[in-house]
């Protein structure tokens, strides 16, 4: 028999098991509190970021049968068919598989009719983006005035393409990028769950290369935990096989140009991209780690914001020490050239026929412009 993928195993269940989507959540909440539900709803943004979990969690607390304080009871009809897709009065209907008018006219059809087991009818029109125009025309005549009983959730990825008239009757949530620490967190409990021996670097590593989106990231796990076999996974390995870099070897690279040491640091890079990690990541994240020194010395300086938020500067405490140490060594006017510098790297990496030699000289640049730091 072959396993759940990881991504379906983890599934958020309850409002709570969202991660990251807190006005949504939040908002949520209140309504199934209050029992007050708008008809419509759209949930857009980032792909993996929770907009099916959340719809299908919006459809079962419209429809369990003892919701308590924002959280289904686990129990009922409604709980134990949604998120197997069995329940007969939650339709699901998915733009990228079924996006004709005649699969939208059976749905108009079939709002006309009570819920036969629920307590409602809820339509989910994932990826929404998908549907033709006609199709999209003839659902807006329904959404506008639905039968009490029924609800829509619209999800998307683009927000441009969904109609005004339906964005106005709609509450909307924006779902959002996860922050890198929010992942690593939750990759961090389902590896603990699933016995997946994995260090911090590298679950830091993969929250990073996911780019905000969940469900990648617990993919990605999922396939290193197979490729490994039990053995641990470090960031090296994140490193080699999914082409993220190694955040130590950035930070020692920092280092030397900080110690004025260019043959050490050209090696440093050597090493990388040895390890086939790609030339625009490096610049890449070396543009990041400047940027995020710079951010914590602004910030820092200001007894208001000696915390800045995990918005700002999206790393774990550990790795903002490292940060903070190395920002001692440089004055924010170095910092500005430094970003000065990373500005037209991009248009030389465009051009060049040797994109090593950019890095090369880039790096030396950065070291030259941190000479007689502290
Ligand atoms: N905000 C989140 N919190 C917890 N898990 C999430 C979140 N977003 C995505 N996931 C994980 O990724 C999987 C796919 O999420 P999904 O809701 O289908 O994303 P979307 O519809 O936005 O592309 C889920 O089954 C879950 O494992
Ligand atoms: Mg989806
Ligand atoms: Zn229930």
């Amino acid at each position: 028999m072959t396993k759940t993928p990881l991504t379906l195993k983890y599934r958020p269940f309850q409002l709570s098991d969202v991660v990251g989507q807190t006005f949504a959540t939040q908002t949520l909440k209140q309504s199934s509190i209050q029992d007050k539900f708008s008809h419509s709803y759209v949930l857009v943004g980032n792909k993996g970021s929770g907009k099916t979990s959340t719809a299908r969690i919006i459809a079962n607390l419209l429809t369990c049968e003892n919701p308590d304080s924002g959280k289904v009871c686990g129990t009922c009809r409604a709980c134990t068919t949604i998120h197997k897709g069995a329940a007969m009065d939650v339709i699901e209907l998915d733009g990228a598989s079924k996006r004709s008018v005649e699969d939208v006219e059976k749905i108009i059809e079939s709002a006309q009719f009570a819920p036969t087991e629920l307590k409602n009818k809820v339509f989910i029109i994932d990826e929404m983006h998908q549907l033709s125009n006609t199709a999209i025309s003839a659902l807006l005549k329904i959404t506008e005035e639905p039968p009490e009983y029924v609800y829509f959730i619209f999800c998307t990825t683009e927000f441009n393409k969904i109609p005004d008239t339906i964005l106005s009757r709609s509450h909307k949530f924006l779902f959002k990028k996860i922050a890198v620490s929010e992942i690593s967190n939750r990759l961090k409990s389902i590896a603990a769950t699933e016995s997946i021996a994995v260090t911090d670097e590298a679950l830091l590593e993969i929250a990073k290369i996911s780019r905000g989106s969940m469900r990648d990231a617990i993919g990605y796990l999922e396939q290193m935990a197979i490729l490994a076999a039990g053995k641990e996974i470090n960031g090296k390995h994140i490193q080699k096989y999914l082409g993220g870099t190694d955040r130590q070897g950035i930070y020692n690279m920092i280092q030397s140009m900080i110690s004025q040491e260019y043959a050490l640091l050209l090696d440093q890079a050597n090493d990388m991209i040895m390890c086939l990690v790609d030339i625009k990541s490096i610049l890449y994240d070396i543009s990041d780690a400047f940027r995020s020194i710079m951010v914590l010395k602004v910030m820092e300086a200001d007894a208001k914001f000696k915390n800045p938020s995990s918005k700002i500067i999206d790393l774990p405490e550990s790795e903002i020490s490292k940060m903070r140490t190395l920002g001692e060594k440089m004055t924010m006017d170095q910092l500005e050239k430094l970003s000065k510098a990373f500005t037209t790297i991009g248009k030389e990496m465009e051009y060049s026929i040797n994109d090593r030699w950019v890095l090369e000289t880039i790096l030396i640049r950065c070291a030259t412009l941190l000479k007689n730091s502290a």
